[in-house]
């Protein structure tokens, strides 16, 4: 089949379902609330939503963890209800992607459950079971086949007494990782996605994809490298592509479907191995990580300042090393990092910096993906003691900190500032009791708190100012959607050292636009380049009033943004 890359043309919304809408008044999201929010999202001008998982799950790791793929979480509905969904964002103009999660699974999956009962049952080699480097439980003084470690929970394996053995997680003791070498698993892997696809769902987003494959020998890692130990034999494993190419030959192509991976700490040179356009190519773009770490090293949790230097060299370095051969997916939010606004923006100037960071990346070159709340400027929570988090991977970070001998208040501060909790928050509907999340009578107790703010920030009060964030990202991305130059114009910075300014173009024959974001509470100045007359441009987007240029330059205000469109 011809594909149309209609993907190039979309803007997607990410919906984290348990904390979206509550329609059935039970405290926690689900589709019936989608199903009353699908106006609302078509009004953002959106054309694709991608669901994080719907599937049933113990939640471990809020579906990340799944235990049957053809199914629906009945605390979020049935298929029925997703089909409705389904539907209705369809005709409303809007695809809709679904979360594959085929790393691993759930160990309540059916087949991990018959997997650890014996060595020998039709899902035995499902899994990635070795013996221990010494025989024996842990108990006996048995030791794991090597020295890696779970990116979320101490070492990455976990022993299992029927079959004296143990099998690897690279995340958590509940998600197992999948033996992809089995050819029976990729076959289960297919007919997952054609289950979807022929349902009508429009592509899948592909978790942690480049990790699939892992050398088969599973070698011990460096002992002295601090963390993450064996992450080199298995991201980009040796077959990754081998077996990425064979789900596209044998599933996708058949479809008009799109696909973007996840995947952590890429370059954009490897990127290319995967989504370069032609035949080989695997996956349509990936979700890179780089430019989520310019307030910290490595992972959030090691804070420090925000750099807007390195937020604008990590977005050029994709902008330019895609370039005309690949396409980006373009984000600042998801349901993995804290509030972006916390993050590189400023809660006092919440509405300024909302703005400013929104078109730092809307008008670049790829398809944006906006996170609920994100339109409306929702902001990192505040727990008020470390078990008040929810979240695997924040209790796994904490307790490695303890151990480090960091103390009970600097952890607390640091899952205040860095915890996945924060854009987990229950979606911001109104400021009436349960925040127009909880569905019914509106008093059952949200699954998660509420954010404190939300009398303040939410959806109904944004709807009534025409100059709320809410406003801006609709006229963002209707700009965006009408403008040629946006999907296929080159990409040039201006600025690059300023440590303020993030200042872009688009360029193509006949259309140009110049994007100027400032990143501080401070004034700055900005000139621009003399091929852009700013008199001759028409300024379509700003987040202030009166918004002059003398001599072509002009001081932004805080946080101050400003989008110029020059035709010729
Ligand atoms: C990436 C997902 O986005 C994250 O939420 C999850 O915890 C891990 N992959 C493991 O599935």
């Amino acid at each position: 089949m011809d594909r149309t890359r209609w993907y190039k043309d979309a803007v997607f919304y990410q919906i984290w379902p348990r904390s979206f809408c509550d329609g059935n008044g039970d405290g926690i999201g689900d589709l019936q609330g989608v199903l009353q929010k699908l106006d609302y999202i078509a009004s953002l001008g959106v054309t694709g939503i991608w669901f994080s998982p719907l599937y049933p799950s113990p939640q471990a790791d809020f579906g990340y963890d799944i235990a049957n793929y053809y199914d629906i979480n009945p605390e979020y509905g049935t298929l029925d209800d997703f089909k409705q969904v389904l539907d209705g964002a369809h005709e409303r103009g809007m695809r809709l992607i679904m979360d594959l999660v085929v790393n691993h699974t759930s160990d309540e999956c059916d087949w991990f459950v018959q997997s650890r009962a014996s060595k020998d049952n039709p899902y035995a080699d499902w899994y990635i079971w070795r013996d221990g480097k010494t025989p024996g439980s842990p108990d006996e003084g048995g030791t794991p086949p090597n020295n890696w470690d779970s990116l979320f929970e101490g070492g990455a394996w976990e022993y299992e007494p029927n079959r004296d053995q143990w099998y690897l997680h690279i995340f958590a003791k509940k998600q197992p990782d999948l033996n992809m070498d089995n050819p029976a698993v990729r076959a289960e892997v297919e007919n997952i996605m054609r289950f979807w696809l022929d349902m009508g769902v429009d592509g899948f987003r592909e978790d942690v994809i480049t990790y699939i494959s892992k050398v088969p020998e599973l070698p011990n890692d460096n002992p002295l490298k601090p963390a993450a130990r064996g992450m080199r034999f298995y991201d980009h494993g040796p077959r990754v592509h081998e077996y990425l190419q064979q789900f596209r030959q044998n599933v996708l192509n058949a479809y008009d479907c799109m696909t973007v991976g996840e995947a952590p700490m890429i370059s954009p040179a490897k990127a290319l191995e995967y989504c370069a356009e032609g035949p080989q190519q695997e996956l349509d773009m990936v979700f890179t990580f780089e430019h989520m770490l310019a307030d910290c090293l490595f992972t959030d949790w090691l804070p420090r300042p925000f750099d807007l230097r390195q937020y604008k060299r990590a977005l050029g370095r994709w902008q330019t090393g895609l370039a005309e051969d690949a396409w980006n997916a373009l984000y600042i939010e998801n349901h993995d990092h804290p509030r972006i606004i916390s993050r590189y923006g400023s809660e006092e100037y919440r509405e300024e910096s909302g703005k400013s960071l929104a078109c730092s990346y809307l008008f670049l070159r790829g398809t944006p993906f906006v996170y609920q709340g994100q339109e409306i400027g929702m902001t990192n929570t505040h727990l008020e003691r470390i078990e008040d988090s929810v979240d695997v991977s924040t209790f796994n970070q904490v307790r490695r900190l303890q151990t480090i001998g960091v103390s009970e208040s600097a952890c607390l501060q640091l899952v205040n500032r860095a915890s996945r909790d924060h854009a987990r928050t229950p979606m911001q509907w109104s400021a009436r009791q349960g925040a127009g999340f909880v569905g019914g009578d509106g008093t059952a107790e949200p699954w998660f708190p509420i954010n404190s703010n939300f009398q303040d920030i939410n959806v109904e009060a944004a709807e009534d100012d025409p100059n709320s964030l809410l406003a801006f990202y609709r006229e963002a991305i209707v700009l965006r959607r009408r403008l040629p130059v946006i999907r296929e114009g080159r990409y040039r910075e201006f600025k690059r050292q300023s440590h303020t300014i993030f200042a872009y173009a688009r360029e193509m024959p006949g259309q140009r636009v110049l994007v100027v974001c400032s990143f501080t509470d401070k004034l700055s100045f900005f000139s621009a380049a003399k091929e852009y007359d700013l008199a001759k441009g028409e300024l379509c987007l700003c987040n202030y009033e009166d918004a002059h240029a003398e001599d072509n330059a002009f001081f932004l205000r805080p946080y101050e943004c400003r989008v110029y469109l020059f035709e010729e």
